[in-house]
C-alpha cells in the first residue's frame, strides 16, 4: 500500500483524507491518505521522516508551502511562478519533485460552475499566495484580460509585473476600478476572520460572476456581498479544493477522478 498525507499546521480539519479516500476507492488505487500536523518549526524534519518511510507524495498547506517550495529538486513551472508547492512527488532515486494544483483546481472549477472562461475580463482581488498559485492558469485558459487589485497596492503590482511575459495581466488600485468585469474573483482571506474587503459595485454587474475561493456552510461574506450588488452568479472554493485534490491524485496515480458526487457529499456534510 502506498502512502501519501497532506501536512499542515492545523490539520485536523483538512477534507484532503477523506477526498483521496473517496478518488482511492473510486479508481481502485492500493493507497493510503493520511493527515500529519507538523509543528510549525519543524516542517523539514516531519516530511523527511514521512519520506524515510518509503511514501510517495505528500500534498502541503497552511502555512508550508513556502517551505516546500524550498526543499525541491525539481519544480514544474506553474510551481515556480507561484513561488509555493502544494504537491510533493517522492522519486525512487531520492528527488522530491514539486508542484502547484491550486489554479488548475481553480479553472477547472470555474469552467465547471460558469461555463468557458476563454475571451473573458476577470478581476482577481488579493494579492497573497492563494492569488499567486493561480494567475498563470487563468493566463493560460487564455481570458481576455486579468485585472489584478488589492487592499496594499504595491503586492498587486508586484504581482502583475511578474506574471506580464505570460499573458495580458494589470495591476489597478481599488478605487480606479469603475466598470464590470464578467468575473470577480475573491482571493484575500478577509472572509475567514468575518470580514469583507470593501469594493466599489461598479465592478459588478448583472452579467457578473463572483467566485470566493473560500468556502462555508453558508453563503460566503464575499459571495453575499456580489449577491447584494447584483452579480448574475455566485460560487464558492468547495469545487477548487476537490479540483487541486483530484489534479494532485492524477500527478500521483496516473488516473483523473471523477469530482462530482465528492462535491455533493462534502456539500451535505458540511457544519
Ligand atoms: P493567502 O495565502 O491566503 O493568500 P496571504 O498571502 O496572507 O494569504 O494573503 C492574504 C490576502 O488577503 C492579501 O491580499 C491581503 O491583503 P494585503 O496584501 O493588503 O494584506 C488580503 N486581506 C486579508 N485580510 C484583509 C482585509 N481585512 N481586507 C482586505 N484584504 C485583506
Amino acid at each position: 500500500t502506498e502512502q501519501y498525507a497532506v501536512f499542515g499546521n492545523p490539520i485536523a480539519q483538512s477534507k484532503s483524507p477523506y477526498i483521496h479516500g473517496e478518488f482511492a476507492k473510486q479508481t481502485q488505487q492500493n493507497m493510503q491518505y493520511q493527515s500529519i500536523l507538523a509543528p510549525v518549526d519543524q516542517f523539514k524534519q516531519t516530511l523527511q521522516a514521512f519520506i524515510a518511510q518509503g511514501a510517495k507524495g505528500a500534498n502541503v498547506t497552511a502555512p508550508f508551502k513556502e517551505q516546500a517550495f524550498a526543499m525541491c529538486d525539481e519544480l514544474s513551472e506553474l510551481a515556480q511562478l507561484a513561488g509555493a508547492v502544494n504537491t510533493l512527488s517522492f522519486t525512487a532515486e531520492g528527488k522530491i519533485l514539486g508542484d502547484n494544483t491550486d489554479g488548475v483546481g481553480l479553472v477547472s472549477d470555474l469552467q465547471t460552475q460558469l461555463g468557458a472562461i476563454k475571451g473573458k475580463r476577470v478581476l482577481l482581488v488579493g494579492a497573497g499566495g492563494a492569488a499567486r498559485g493561480c494567475i498563470l492558469p487563468l493566463l493560460q485558459a487564455q481570458i481576455a484580460e486579468l485585472v489584478i487589485c488589492n487592499r496594499t497596492y504595491s503586492k498587486a503590482e508586484n504581482l502583475a509585473s511578474i506574471f506580464k511575459p505570460y499573458g495580458n495581466i494589470t495591476a489597478k488600485a481599488i478605487e480606479a476600478l469603475n466598470h464590470p468585469f464578467d468575473i470577480v474573483i475573491n482571493s484575500t482571506s478577509a472572509g475567514l476572520a468575518g470580514g469583507l474587503i470593501s469594493l466599489p459595485k461598479e465592478i459588478i454587474s448583472q452579467h457578473t460572476a463572483c467566485y470566493d475561493m473560500t468556502y462555508s456552510k453558508d453563503v460566503t461574506v464575499f459571495n453575499q456581498w456580489a449577491s447584494s450588488v447584483g452579480a448574475n452568479k455566485v460560487a464558492d472554493g468547495l469545487g477548487m479544493l476537490v479540483g487541486q485534490a483530484a489534479k494532485s491524485f492524477s500527478i500521483w496515480r496516473g488516473v483523473y477522478p471523477q469530482t462530482e458526487t465528492i462535491m455533493r457529499t462534502l456539500r451535505q456534510q458540511m457544519v
